[in-house]
């Protein structure tokens, strides 16, 4: 960790160490807590009612008809539950969890490595799948559908191609951006889910177990005030809880109380709907640069200093799900209710752009 000249540290990737408190993105604190606090089973997986009663059924198919499962593709925000629902489902199916990433897998042959170091059966989950190769992602689809390799040998005229079965096994892809994906690879996945923003009350059990885990004092209202501030996210729930008990610990009794917990997050700038410093710079720069939108991303990136796809894939799902932010086909707009938060008044007399948002409201 490096500071600069105004105080404020940064990790090795340049990410402003307070606003990562409030990322979805995974940190290695993150993964050595992760690996403690991940439930084993779908009964223990707090929340995604509708995805885990999908994949109940078909695990249990799965199962009964002794064959993998299909392959699934998971998609929605980062810090959602991605990874551990597929620890979860190899678990279930009694079968083996490789893990990797779109990124880590540069050649073909590494794929083809991983690929046929498999078990019958097992799970191979691929992070951020939207990022594998174009020549990777050719060697993927025999492997997907016919649990085949093929391999050229040679060059030119006298080149062939020779077919190595491999293992029946399940690929979990998994992704913040489903649109990103090429569609001869997206229609490959039998299985399509959306992870979805959980509410503040999943979030709260969320919080009760790992404090339970972790052995943590946590009053529930404690756990309510820490998932309110969550923005939908169980990650940065968990990192939350851990920052808080830091301050109950050092300026309280031991005990996250709400009132400690509102005092302990208030003091790392989090405000009571979770926002920090990142979402409340876009929205007032809409509002103060933009009349309220519509503004274009990039344009919208280019002014709060962020790169386009964190505002997308980081800020902009809990902002449009508390209802502050709207995507018009011409752009972002600020909602009321996101004036509102902000304290600053909606314009009287909306000036041509806003009609926009006039049609919406
Ligand atoms: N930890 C992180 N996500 C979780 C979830 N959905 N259920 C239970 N514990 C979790």
């Amino acid at each position: 960790m490096a500071g600069n000249a105004k105080g404020v540290e940064f990790d090795e990737a340049g990410i402003d160490f307070e606003s990562r408190l409030m990322t979805g993105a995974e940190t290695e604190e993150d993964s050595a807590v992760e690996l403690t606090l991940r439930p084993q089973t779908l009964s223990e997986y707090i929340g995604q009612e509708k995805a885990k009663e999908h994949l109940a059924v078909y695990i249990e198919a799965a199962r009964q008809r002794g064959e993998a499962l299909d392959h699934v593709l998971l998609y929605g925000p980062p810090g959602l539950g991605k990874t551990t629902l597929s620890g979860i489902i190899a678990h279930e199916m009694g079968v083996e969890l490789r893990v990797t990433s779109g990124p880590a897998i540069e050649k073909p042959g590494d794929l083809a490595a991983l690929l046929t170091n498999l078990g019958e059966g097992d799970v191979l989950f691929v992070d951020e799948i939207h990022r594998l190769s174009r020549a990777v992602e050719e060697v993927l689809y025999p492997a997907m559908e016919d649990y085949a390799l093929d391999i050229m040998i040679g060059k030119g005229p006298s080149a062939r191609s020779i077919r190595i079965d491999l293992p029946r096994f399940t690929l979990i892809g998994a992704t913040t951006r489903a649109g990103q994906l090429s569609a001869p690879l997206r229609d490959r996945f039998g299985v399509v889910m959306r992870l979805e923003l959980y509410t503040p009350e999943e979030l709260a059990t969320i919080v009760r177990r790992s404090a339970g885990i972790l052995h943590i004092s946590c009053a529930d209202d404690g756990a309510l005030e820490i998932a309110r501030r969550s923005r939908g996210t169980p990650r940065i729930a968990n990192r939350l809880l851990k920052r808080v008990r830091d301050f109950a610990q050092v300026i309280g009794d031991g005990t996250i109380t709400s009132a400690l917990a509102r005092e302990a997050l208030s003091k790392l700038d989090i405000d009571p709907l979770g926002l920090d410093d990142i979402d409340r710079r876009m929205l007032r720069v809409i509002i103060q640069h933009y009349g309220g939108g519509p503004v274009g991303l990039e344009t919208l990136a280019a002014a709060v200093g962020e790169e386009a796809v964190t505002l997308e894939d980081v800020y902009e799902p809990y902002l449009m799900q508390i209802g502050f932010l709207a995507r018009t086909p011409r752009g972002r707009c600020v909602t009321p209710g996101g004036y509102e938060h902000l304290g600053l008044p909606m314009p009287a007399q909306a000036p041509a752009e806003t009609t926009e948002q006039q049609k919406l409201f």
